[in-house]
């Protein structure tokens, strides 16, 4: 099989891509592991930017976002007993954060991909990319029992974390990393969320917080050790530490429901540079994760993908290869800010393990000064509904 661009993976880079591409007459094919409804049904991120949301509404995407998704215009930080609301429009001028489970987008690009003849293969694994730095890279694959080829154009590697992409080309790579000594315990739950906003929540037992899929729908956080065992947490435990870490400050009590999905995900930060080999380009979880603290990952997973669809657009349409060749730069400026951001939220919320009481004391002044702070709540608002598109 040929193709002008190969990719890997159906999150929501590839699927992303491939219908940028269409749009712009690009023929594209993706290769995906996993079958379409265990792609359809993974629960992780849930709260899109500003800039993502308009993003999808311009490019045809957005229709049942726009009927479903949850319009935020602020959050609230819980912390030292209090609560603070963040009012995202009045420190914006008018933007906000729309809550729409990730799995929700999937299902939406899946579903304008297939509607359009576009071409994704499910339950077919990358095992090798070959030649990318000829113009005639491959990808070799498994299907249906079968070792296939894929030639093509350019590859984009938008295989999450633990694909194939980076690891072909990790020799010229340079890795930025960090990690952090706990992990977050996310649980899904057939409850109404206790209140309409997101609250973020400092507390001596641990960070939590408090989201949602839908007004029946809570999807909340527990900071946790990140090797803990997730037969550590019957359900009574969570909802122990629920009640603790969110009913501060005369906040309303945390309704109780069936738990319907249950995980626990360690926590780190992660760059690589370049984002490129040859005609092979990293893109979304492939080539950066960050602490979800800030729920920046969906996001620059988009973001990746607007420069790169425009630099494959100017190739294919007007033989410029300058677009391809600034991608990796271009991408990074947006993707070290919010590193840098979902870095300090993540500092700021949760308790170390080996804080000193100064430590302590900082972080607590810290918040109080943030929430206190006009620049500062503008600094944290403009960063949370999303900074432009490189
Ligand atoms: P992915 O969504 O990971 O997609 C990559 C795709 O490639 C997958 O479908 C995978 O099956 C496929 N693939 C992998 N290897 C191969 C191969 N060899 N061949 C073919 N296909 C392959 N972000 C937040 O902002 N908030 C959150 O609460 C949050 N929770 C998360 C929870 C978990 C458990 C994880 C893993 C991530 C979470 N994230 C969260 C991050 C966010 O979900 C990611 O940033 C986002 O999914 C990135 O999209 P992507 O398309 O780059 O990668
Ligand atoms: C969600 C996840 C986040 O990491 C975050 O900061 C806010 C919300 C969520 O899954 O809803």
């Amino acid at each position: 099989m040929r193709t002008q661009v190969g990719i890997l993976g159906a999150g929501p880079a590839g699927l992303l891509l491939s219908h940028l591409l269409h749009l712009e007459g690009i023929d594209s094919v993706v290769l995906e592991d996993r079958s379409r409804s265990y792609v359809e049904n993974r629960i992780r991120a849930g709260v899109l930017e500003q800039v993502t949301v308009d993003l999808l509404n311009d490019t045809g995407l957005g229709e049942r976002m726009q009927r479903e998704g949850l319009v935020h215009h602020g959050v609230e930080f819980a912390f030292a007993g209090r609560r603070h609301r963040i009012d995202f429009a009045d420190l914006t001028g008018g933007k906000a954060i729309t809550v729409y489970g990730q799995h929700e987008v999937v299902r939406d690009m899946i579903a304008a991909r297939l509607a359009a003849g576009g071409q994704i293969l499910f339950e077919a694994r990358a095992t090798a990319v070959e030649d990318i730095e000829s113009e005639r890279p491959r990808i070799r694959y498994e299907h249906e029992g079968e070792v296939r080829e894929l030639a093509c154009d350019f590859i984009a590697a938008c295989d999450g974390f633990h694909g194939i992409g980076r690891a072909a080309v990790s020799d010229g790579l340079r890795v930025y990393e960090r990690h952090y000594p706990f992990g977050w315990l996310g649980i899904l739950a057939d409850a109404p969320p206790a209140t309409e906003e997101l609250v973020y929540s400092r507390h001596e037992t641990g960070f939590s917080l408090l989201s949602m899929r839908s007004p029946q729908m809570a999807r909340l956080y527990l900071q946790c050790d990140p090797e803990d065992d997730l037969k550590n947490w019957p359900d009574e435990r969570i909802w122990a530490e629920l009640h603790t870490r969110l009913e501060v400050g005369g906040g309303p009590a945390v309704p109780e429901g069936p738990i319907l999905q249950k995980s626990i995900t360690a926590m780190r930060s992660f760059v690589v540079e370049p984002m490129q080999a040859g005609r092979l380009f990293l893109a979304g979880d492939a080539a950066h994760i960050v602490p979800p603290t800030g729920a920046k990952g969906m996001n620059l997973a988009v973001g990746d993908i607007v420069v790169l669809a425009r630099a494959l657009a100017g190739y294919f349409r007007q033989n410029r290869t300058d677009g391809l060749e600034t991608y990796s730069d271009v991408c990074l400026r947006r993707i070290w800010k919010a590193q840098r951001f979902s870095w300090w939220m993540t500092s700021m919320l949760h308790i170390f393990p080996d804080a000193t009481a100064f430590d302590d004391r900082l972080q607590l002044a810290e918040l109080d000064y943030v929430t206190g702070s006009r620049p500062a709540l503008q600094a944290l608002a403009e960063n949370y509904v999303g900074l432009p598109f490189g």
